[in-house]
């Protein structure tokens, strides 16, 4: 924060990050000075901060705390990973036949949660299912609670769906009775325990938190996720958004990569831990193409097909191996090195992977962002600021190489600029 802030109020603004467990863009913190500084008053402020920090401030610290919260959202938002937690996570536990438990932690204005509600009716869950919303701001849940939403925020609704589960009154678009009676909302900070139950000591099968911690600080997103996983039940889904992916190394959720999405499953002790997801060897030469001697097992599951590139050799007759460019083969690595992270991987191994990954395709800001994220979670916030540029730039000059299971690149142009913001240089 510039110098011109007080002390007072900078302490006041220290405290409110802390309770969000937000990393302050630089203009969060000018709005957020502002509005200490006019809800302090004539007043003293070390009273002032003992009041937000008890319980008869909470109304105060509230306010305040909205003011650094984003509370952007829609229905549908990102088909491409609903389509697969639909496809492959929700339609395998309907087949389950019991009500299924569902969390949308940080739902805004109840987009998420109508939207869950719609995907367990369109798989055949049980229609005692629910889904749990919650947020800190009073304000988005009191929206939420209606579940009727402008057209605006409609805009990503295939048509059948609309006119299945969507009741048009006046401008809006309500969600029909009979899912929105399976919707229940509450008001929770996620830096706060205990965090919610589904009912009464049940745990989720499924939590989905997106574009959350995405505004947090890495202590705080670690935290959270241990949190999570406390409330899933073994084997039960965690789904943070893509540009929120895990990088440290950690034992209570591994990751589950399919073609157009990941997500993290909380591990379950009852069952063998999955074999480790193989390792590459040394980068070959960027000039040639790759045609590398004992390519790693591939699955569908863990790795996607190449692109046809004008570029790749064909098969060579006789021989089993799977011709790659070197393009091809850094998307392949950057897929592998998520799956690491979550699996144990220490954080030096998953850089040697994202370096790789960018050596063969340079152009692969997906990779870029990845590798900008993990030197911020280190602390090496210049060198991370560096890496987000450098994506930026390949996003801004149309030269990002896409990635299918990753965000499409004008959600990576979004996440990083957030990023940048979060650091304090946008
Ligand atoms: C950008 S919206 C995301 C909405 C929805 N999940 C989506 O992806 O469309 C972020 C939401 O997180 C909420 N939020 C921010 N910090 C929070 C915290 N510490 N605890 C709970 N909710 C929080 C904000 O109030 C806001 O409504």
């Amino acid at each position: 924060m510039g110098s011109a802030v007080p002390a007072p109020v900078e302490a006041i603004c220290a405290y409110v990050a802390q309770r969000t467990g937000t990393n302050l863009s630089r203009q969060q913190r000018e709005r957020l000075a502002r509005a200490a500084t006019l809800a302090l008053g004539q007043g003293d402020p070390l009273a002032f901060l003992e009041r937000l920090k008890a319980r008869e401030g909470a109304r105060e610290l509230a306010e305040l705390m909205s003011v650094v919260s984003v509370h952007k959202t829609d229905l549908f938002r990102d088909e491409q990973q609903l389509g697969a937690l639909k496809e492959h996570v929700l339609r395998e536990l309907a087949g389950v036949g019991r009500p299924l438990r569902l969390w949308s932690a940080g739902c805004s204005t109840g987009e998420e949660v109508a939207t869950l509600l719609v995907l367990l009716a369109e798989v055949g869950a049980h229609p005692g299912s629910t889904v749990l919303g919650s947020d800190i701001a009073a304000s988005a849940l009191a929206a939420a609670r209606k579940l009727t939403f402008a057209a605006e925020a409609m805009r990503r609704v295939p048509e059948p769906v609309r006119q299945r589960w969507f009741a048009k009154g006046g401008e809006a678009w309500r969600l029909v009775p009979e899912l929105a009676g399976r919707a229940r909302f509450q008001q929770h900070n996620l830096m706060d325990t205990p965090y919610p139950f589904a009912d009464e000591g049940e745990l989720f099968d499924v939590i989905v938190c997106r574009n959350v911690l995405i505004y947090f600080t890495p202590e705080a997103v670690d935290r959270v996720v241990g949190l999570f996983a406390e409330r899933l039940k073994p084997g039960g889904v965690l789904v943070l958004s893509a540009a929120e992916p895990i990088l440290h190394p950690r034992t209570d959720v591994e990751t589950r990569r399919h073609e157009s999405a990941f997500f993290y499953v909380r591990a379950d002790p009852t069952k063998a831990k999955s074999a480790e997801p193989p390792r590459p060897s040394a980068p070959p030469r960027p000039s040639a193409p790759v045609r590398p001697s004992a390519p790693p097992p591939r699955s569908s599951a863990q790795s996607p097909p190449p692109s046809p590139s004008p570029s790749a050799p064909g098969p060579i007759s006789g021989e089993f191996q799977v011709p790659l460019t070197p393009e091809d083969e850094g998307r392949r690595l950057f897929g592998l090195v998520l799956d690491w992270a979550a699996a144990g991987q220490a954080d030096a191994e998953t850089e040697a992977g994202l370096r790789k990954a960018l050596y063969l395709a340079p152009e692969l800001a997906a990779a870029r962002y990845l590798l900008g994220l993990l030197l911020e979670q280190r602390g090496a916030r210049a060198d991370a600021a560096s890496e987000y540029r450098r994506a930026l730039a390949l996003l801004e000059g149309g030269r990002a190489m896409p990635s299918a299971f990753f965000l499409n690149n004008e959600r990576l142009f979004a996440a990083c600029r957030i990023a940048l913001q979060r650091l304090g240089y946008r």
